[in-house]
């Protein structure tokens, strides 16, 4: 329950007059009210919001209806029934001619070299995604069809995601840092029919030859018998097809206009792509002849939206399904609300669009309130750790919002790189990702905010689309750490292991108790796996996998996952994906993997390793190791330990204790309750062969 009046003590951050003058929600009071409402009357308060949007035709039958109980049969959710719309139509076309905001900027897009940026209007937006909707249909993508999306942080990227949902197909954005091999699991896995990819594009000063992965992804597709029918090429570095190093000086992009072949930007460096005529093609050379004009596709408030992987405890990805509507009204009313939007405000996420934050929270959320974007194609620390704060005066940045491991990062420089520039156009700072550290919400908090601006602490998954446990600026005080109360409409609760709700100051497992209305609907080809992950623990609650405490004031406060998924710079892995990687080498008979504590990153990963007979614990087979599962499934995954486990810590049926074997990475003796494992032996030998960490 929400309490009847926010904690007074000092250590409580409250808001600024500045920040509580002209809030959508000035104080605690009124967050209450509006929390009841939401939660009393779910009809009433989404019925008002859907009334700012665009409704092709009204809803005619049942507002909500839901099944969380699977004794009771099917999980569903069903919204406002009847009622058809076009998510791309409510962001762009709605914009543009009935709030008049066609000249308004949606994104300013700077690159990863300072000096190369461009931007572009709500205007000049729909005329692109008209074009590429065109484009798409003219390939044959047609309403329900999987469109593969590989892509670095550029504006096209964004055309092509708006360009499905304005012809009802469903995207599949995979993170541009994933794999060949990860890369081509997920075209099989959603039968993606065409894929969208760049040249290349620079990390720092990184060169990625992001085309040569799309070709190997798809040349393992066509290994397993599947074969996309085309693969569109964005230029952005600027190379020409099958050719050696092109060394001439580029010119930088500075033209909105991404029909045209962009100049390169930059003196290109050694990068050859191959061209495979029979399937690839220049995005330039189709967009050419496309007409700006499109109609979209009507949708049904229950249709597919696109599919996001995510990892999942048991190894495969999981593709989680979203639904037009519902995504809507939740992505555009969280970032409302959460931070406090004002038509004035120029708003950057530092997320890459292939996480779900960027799908909520660079395109769809700001892009339904019409709001300004900084888009930024690159890293913090390039060309130096001052970069972020550049951008934030560079752009006058209102609202900021970040992942706890960039702030960690970043703090190891000290305070100097941020005081050079001034950050005085700042007025809410937010976090996502993980729980976020006392230490570090202080330092962004004193540091980069000047000690002015609050920090939204925000609590969500790819699974629930947007926000569900979050402050709100001028509402919410604010506890470091805590990610305070829940969001309207989300009914969260915390249970003991045998699923009794607790009340009051309590530790357990979060779950939510009813439908929100960007809940995810499936699981892309598998609702049995949605139903068993998230349903069948814990009968009629929607389950997080998250550890969660309330205290005395009723704050909440997300203790970590509970499950066998680690959790390294914001981005989930699973124990099961990364052993599976381990286990292909030749080498190796049996792997287990644990997260272990790491400054910067929050999470890393600490792999054991049982060799088979006559192979020897080196050197060069970590190294091999280490790139294996790096290969395997992305930079992200490479593991920072491994050791030798002659044998591994297992109960008598045979199930590996990781719980254990975290306890061993940390060098912790103290080993809890061991009466269920098989044999003792083996743990003096994992103690003896620890690797030295940091
Ligand atoms: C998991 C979801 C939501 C977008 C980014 C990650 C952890 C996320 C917080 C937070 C504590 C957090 C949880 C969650 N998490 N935000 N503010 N405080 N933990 O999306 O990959 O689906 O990961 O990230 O463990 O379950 P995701």
């Amino acid at each position: 329950m929400i309490p009847d009046r926010a904690p007074v003590e000092k250590d409580v951050y409250h808001a600024a007059p500045e920040v509580v003058n002209g809030a959508h929600v000035p104080n605690f009071q009124k967050y209450k009210e509006l929390y009841l409402q939401s939660i009393q009357n779910p009809e009433e308060f989404w019925g008002r919001i859907a009334k700012e949007y665009y409704w092709k035709t009204p809803q005619t039958g049942k507002f909500l209806d839901y099944n969380f109980d699977l004794s009771k049969g099917k999980i569903y959710t069903k919204w406002m029934e009847g009622a058809t719309t076009n998510i791309c139509y409510n962001l762009l076309d709605r914009n543009v001619h009935q709030k008049k905001l066609g000249d308004k900027i949606a994104f300013y897009w700077e690159g990863n070299d300072p000096e190369d940026c461009m931007q572009v209007t709500y205007k000049e937006l729909l005329k692109q995604v008209c074009k590429f909707a065109n484009v798409l249909r003219s390939q044959g993508v047609k309403k329900g069809d999987r469109v593969s999306v590989y892509m670095p942080m550029m504006i096209e990227s964004v055309v092509v995601m708006l360009a499905c949902t304005r012809i009802g197909a469903i995207h599949s954005v995979v993170f541009a840092g994933f794999s060949a091999e990860s890369l081509c699991e997920r075209i099989l896995d959603s039968h993606c029919s065409l894929l969208v990819t760049a040249d290349g594009f620079y990390r720092g000063d990184k060169p990625i030859n992001l085309k040569q992965i799309a070709d190997e992804a798809l040349r393992k597709c066509r290994d397993r018998n599947f074969h996309v029918g085309r693969c569109i090429v964005v230029k952005h570095l600027g190379v020409t097809e099958a050719t050696g190093a092109t060394d001439e000086t580029c010119t930088v992009k500075a033209s909105s206009d991404t029909s045209q072949s962009p100049p390169a930007k930059r003196s290109c460096y050694n990068l050859q792509i191959t061209w495979n005529a029979d399937v690839d093609i220049w995005w330039h050379d189709l967009m050419k002849g496309a007409s700006d004009k499109c109609e979209p596709e009507w949708c049904d408030f229950e249709d597919p939206l696109f599919i996001l992987y995510t990892s999942g405890s048991t190894g495969k990805p999981k593709g989680v399904q979203h639904a037009v509507g519902g995504y809507l009204l939740y992505t555009a009313t969280t970032f409302k609300y959460v931070f406090d939007y004002k038509p004035d405000d120029v708003y950057w996420c530092t997320a890459d669009i292939g996480w779900i934050t960027g799908h909520s929270y660079i395109v769809y959320g700001p892009l339904a309130n019409g709001a300004t974007s900084v888009m930024f194609e690159g890293i913090p620390t390039y060309p130096n750790v001052s970069r972020l704060w550049e951008i934030i005066d560079k752009y006058k940045v209102t609202t900021f919002y970040t992942a706890p491991t960039a702030i960690r990062l970043l703090m190891k420089y000290g305070e100097e790189p941020v005081k050079k520039f001034s950050r005085k156009s700042l007025k809410i700072l937010g976090t996502v990702g993980e729980p976020i550290n006392p230490e570090a919400w202080l330092w962004y908090y004193n540091v980069v905010g000047n000690s002015k601006c609050p920090i939204m602490d925000t609590f969500w998954q790819t699974e629930t689309g947007g926000h569900m446990m979050t402050p709100l600026p001028a509402a919410i005080p604010l506890k470091p750490g805590s990610a305070t109360f829940p969001f309207f409409g989300v009914t969260p609760a915390i249970l003991n292991e045998s699923g009794e709700e607790l009340e009051g100051v309590a530790e357990g497992y979060l779950v939510f108790k009813t439908p929100w209305p960007s809940i995810m609907r499936t699981i892309y080809g598998n609702h049995q796996r949605f139903e068993t992950t998230y349903f069948k623990r814990f009968p009629g609650y929607f389950v997080t996998g998250d550890g969660c405490k309330r205290d005395k004031d009723g704050y909440y406060w997300i203790t970590g996952r509970i499950d066998d998924m680690l959790n390294v710079s914001g981005h989930l892995l699973s124990t099961a994906e990364v052993e599976s990687a381990l286990i292909e080498h030749a080498a190796v008979a049996e792997a287990a993997t644990v997260s272990h504590p790491h400054p910067i990153k929050g999470e890393c990963l600490y792999c054991f390793v049982t060799l088979r007979d006559g192979h020897e614990f080196t050197e060069t087979l970590v190294t091999e190791l280490k790139d294996q599962v790096r290969e395997k499934i992305g930079p992200i995954a490479t593991p920072d330990y491994v050791q030798n486990a002659p044998g591994l810590p297992k109960t008598r049926s045979g199930k590996i204790m990781r719980r254990i074997l975290r306890k061993i990475a940390r060098n912790e003796k103290d080993l809890g309750d061991t009466s269920t494992l098989a044999d003792g032996t083996v743990i003096e030998e994992l103690f003896k062969n620890r690797c030295r960490t940091a």
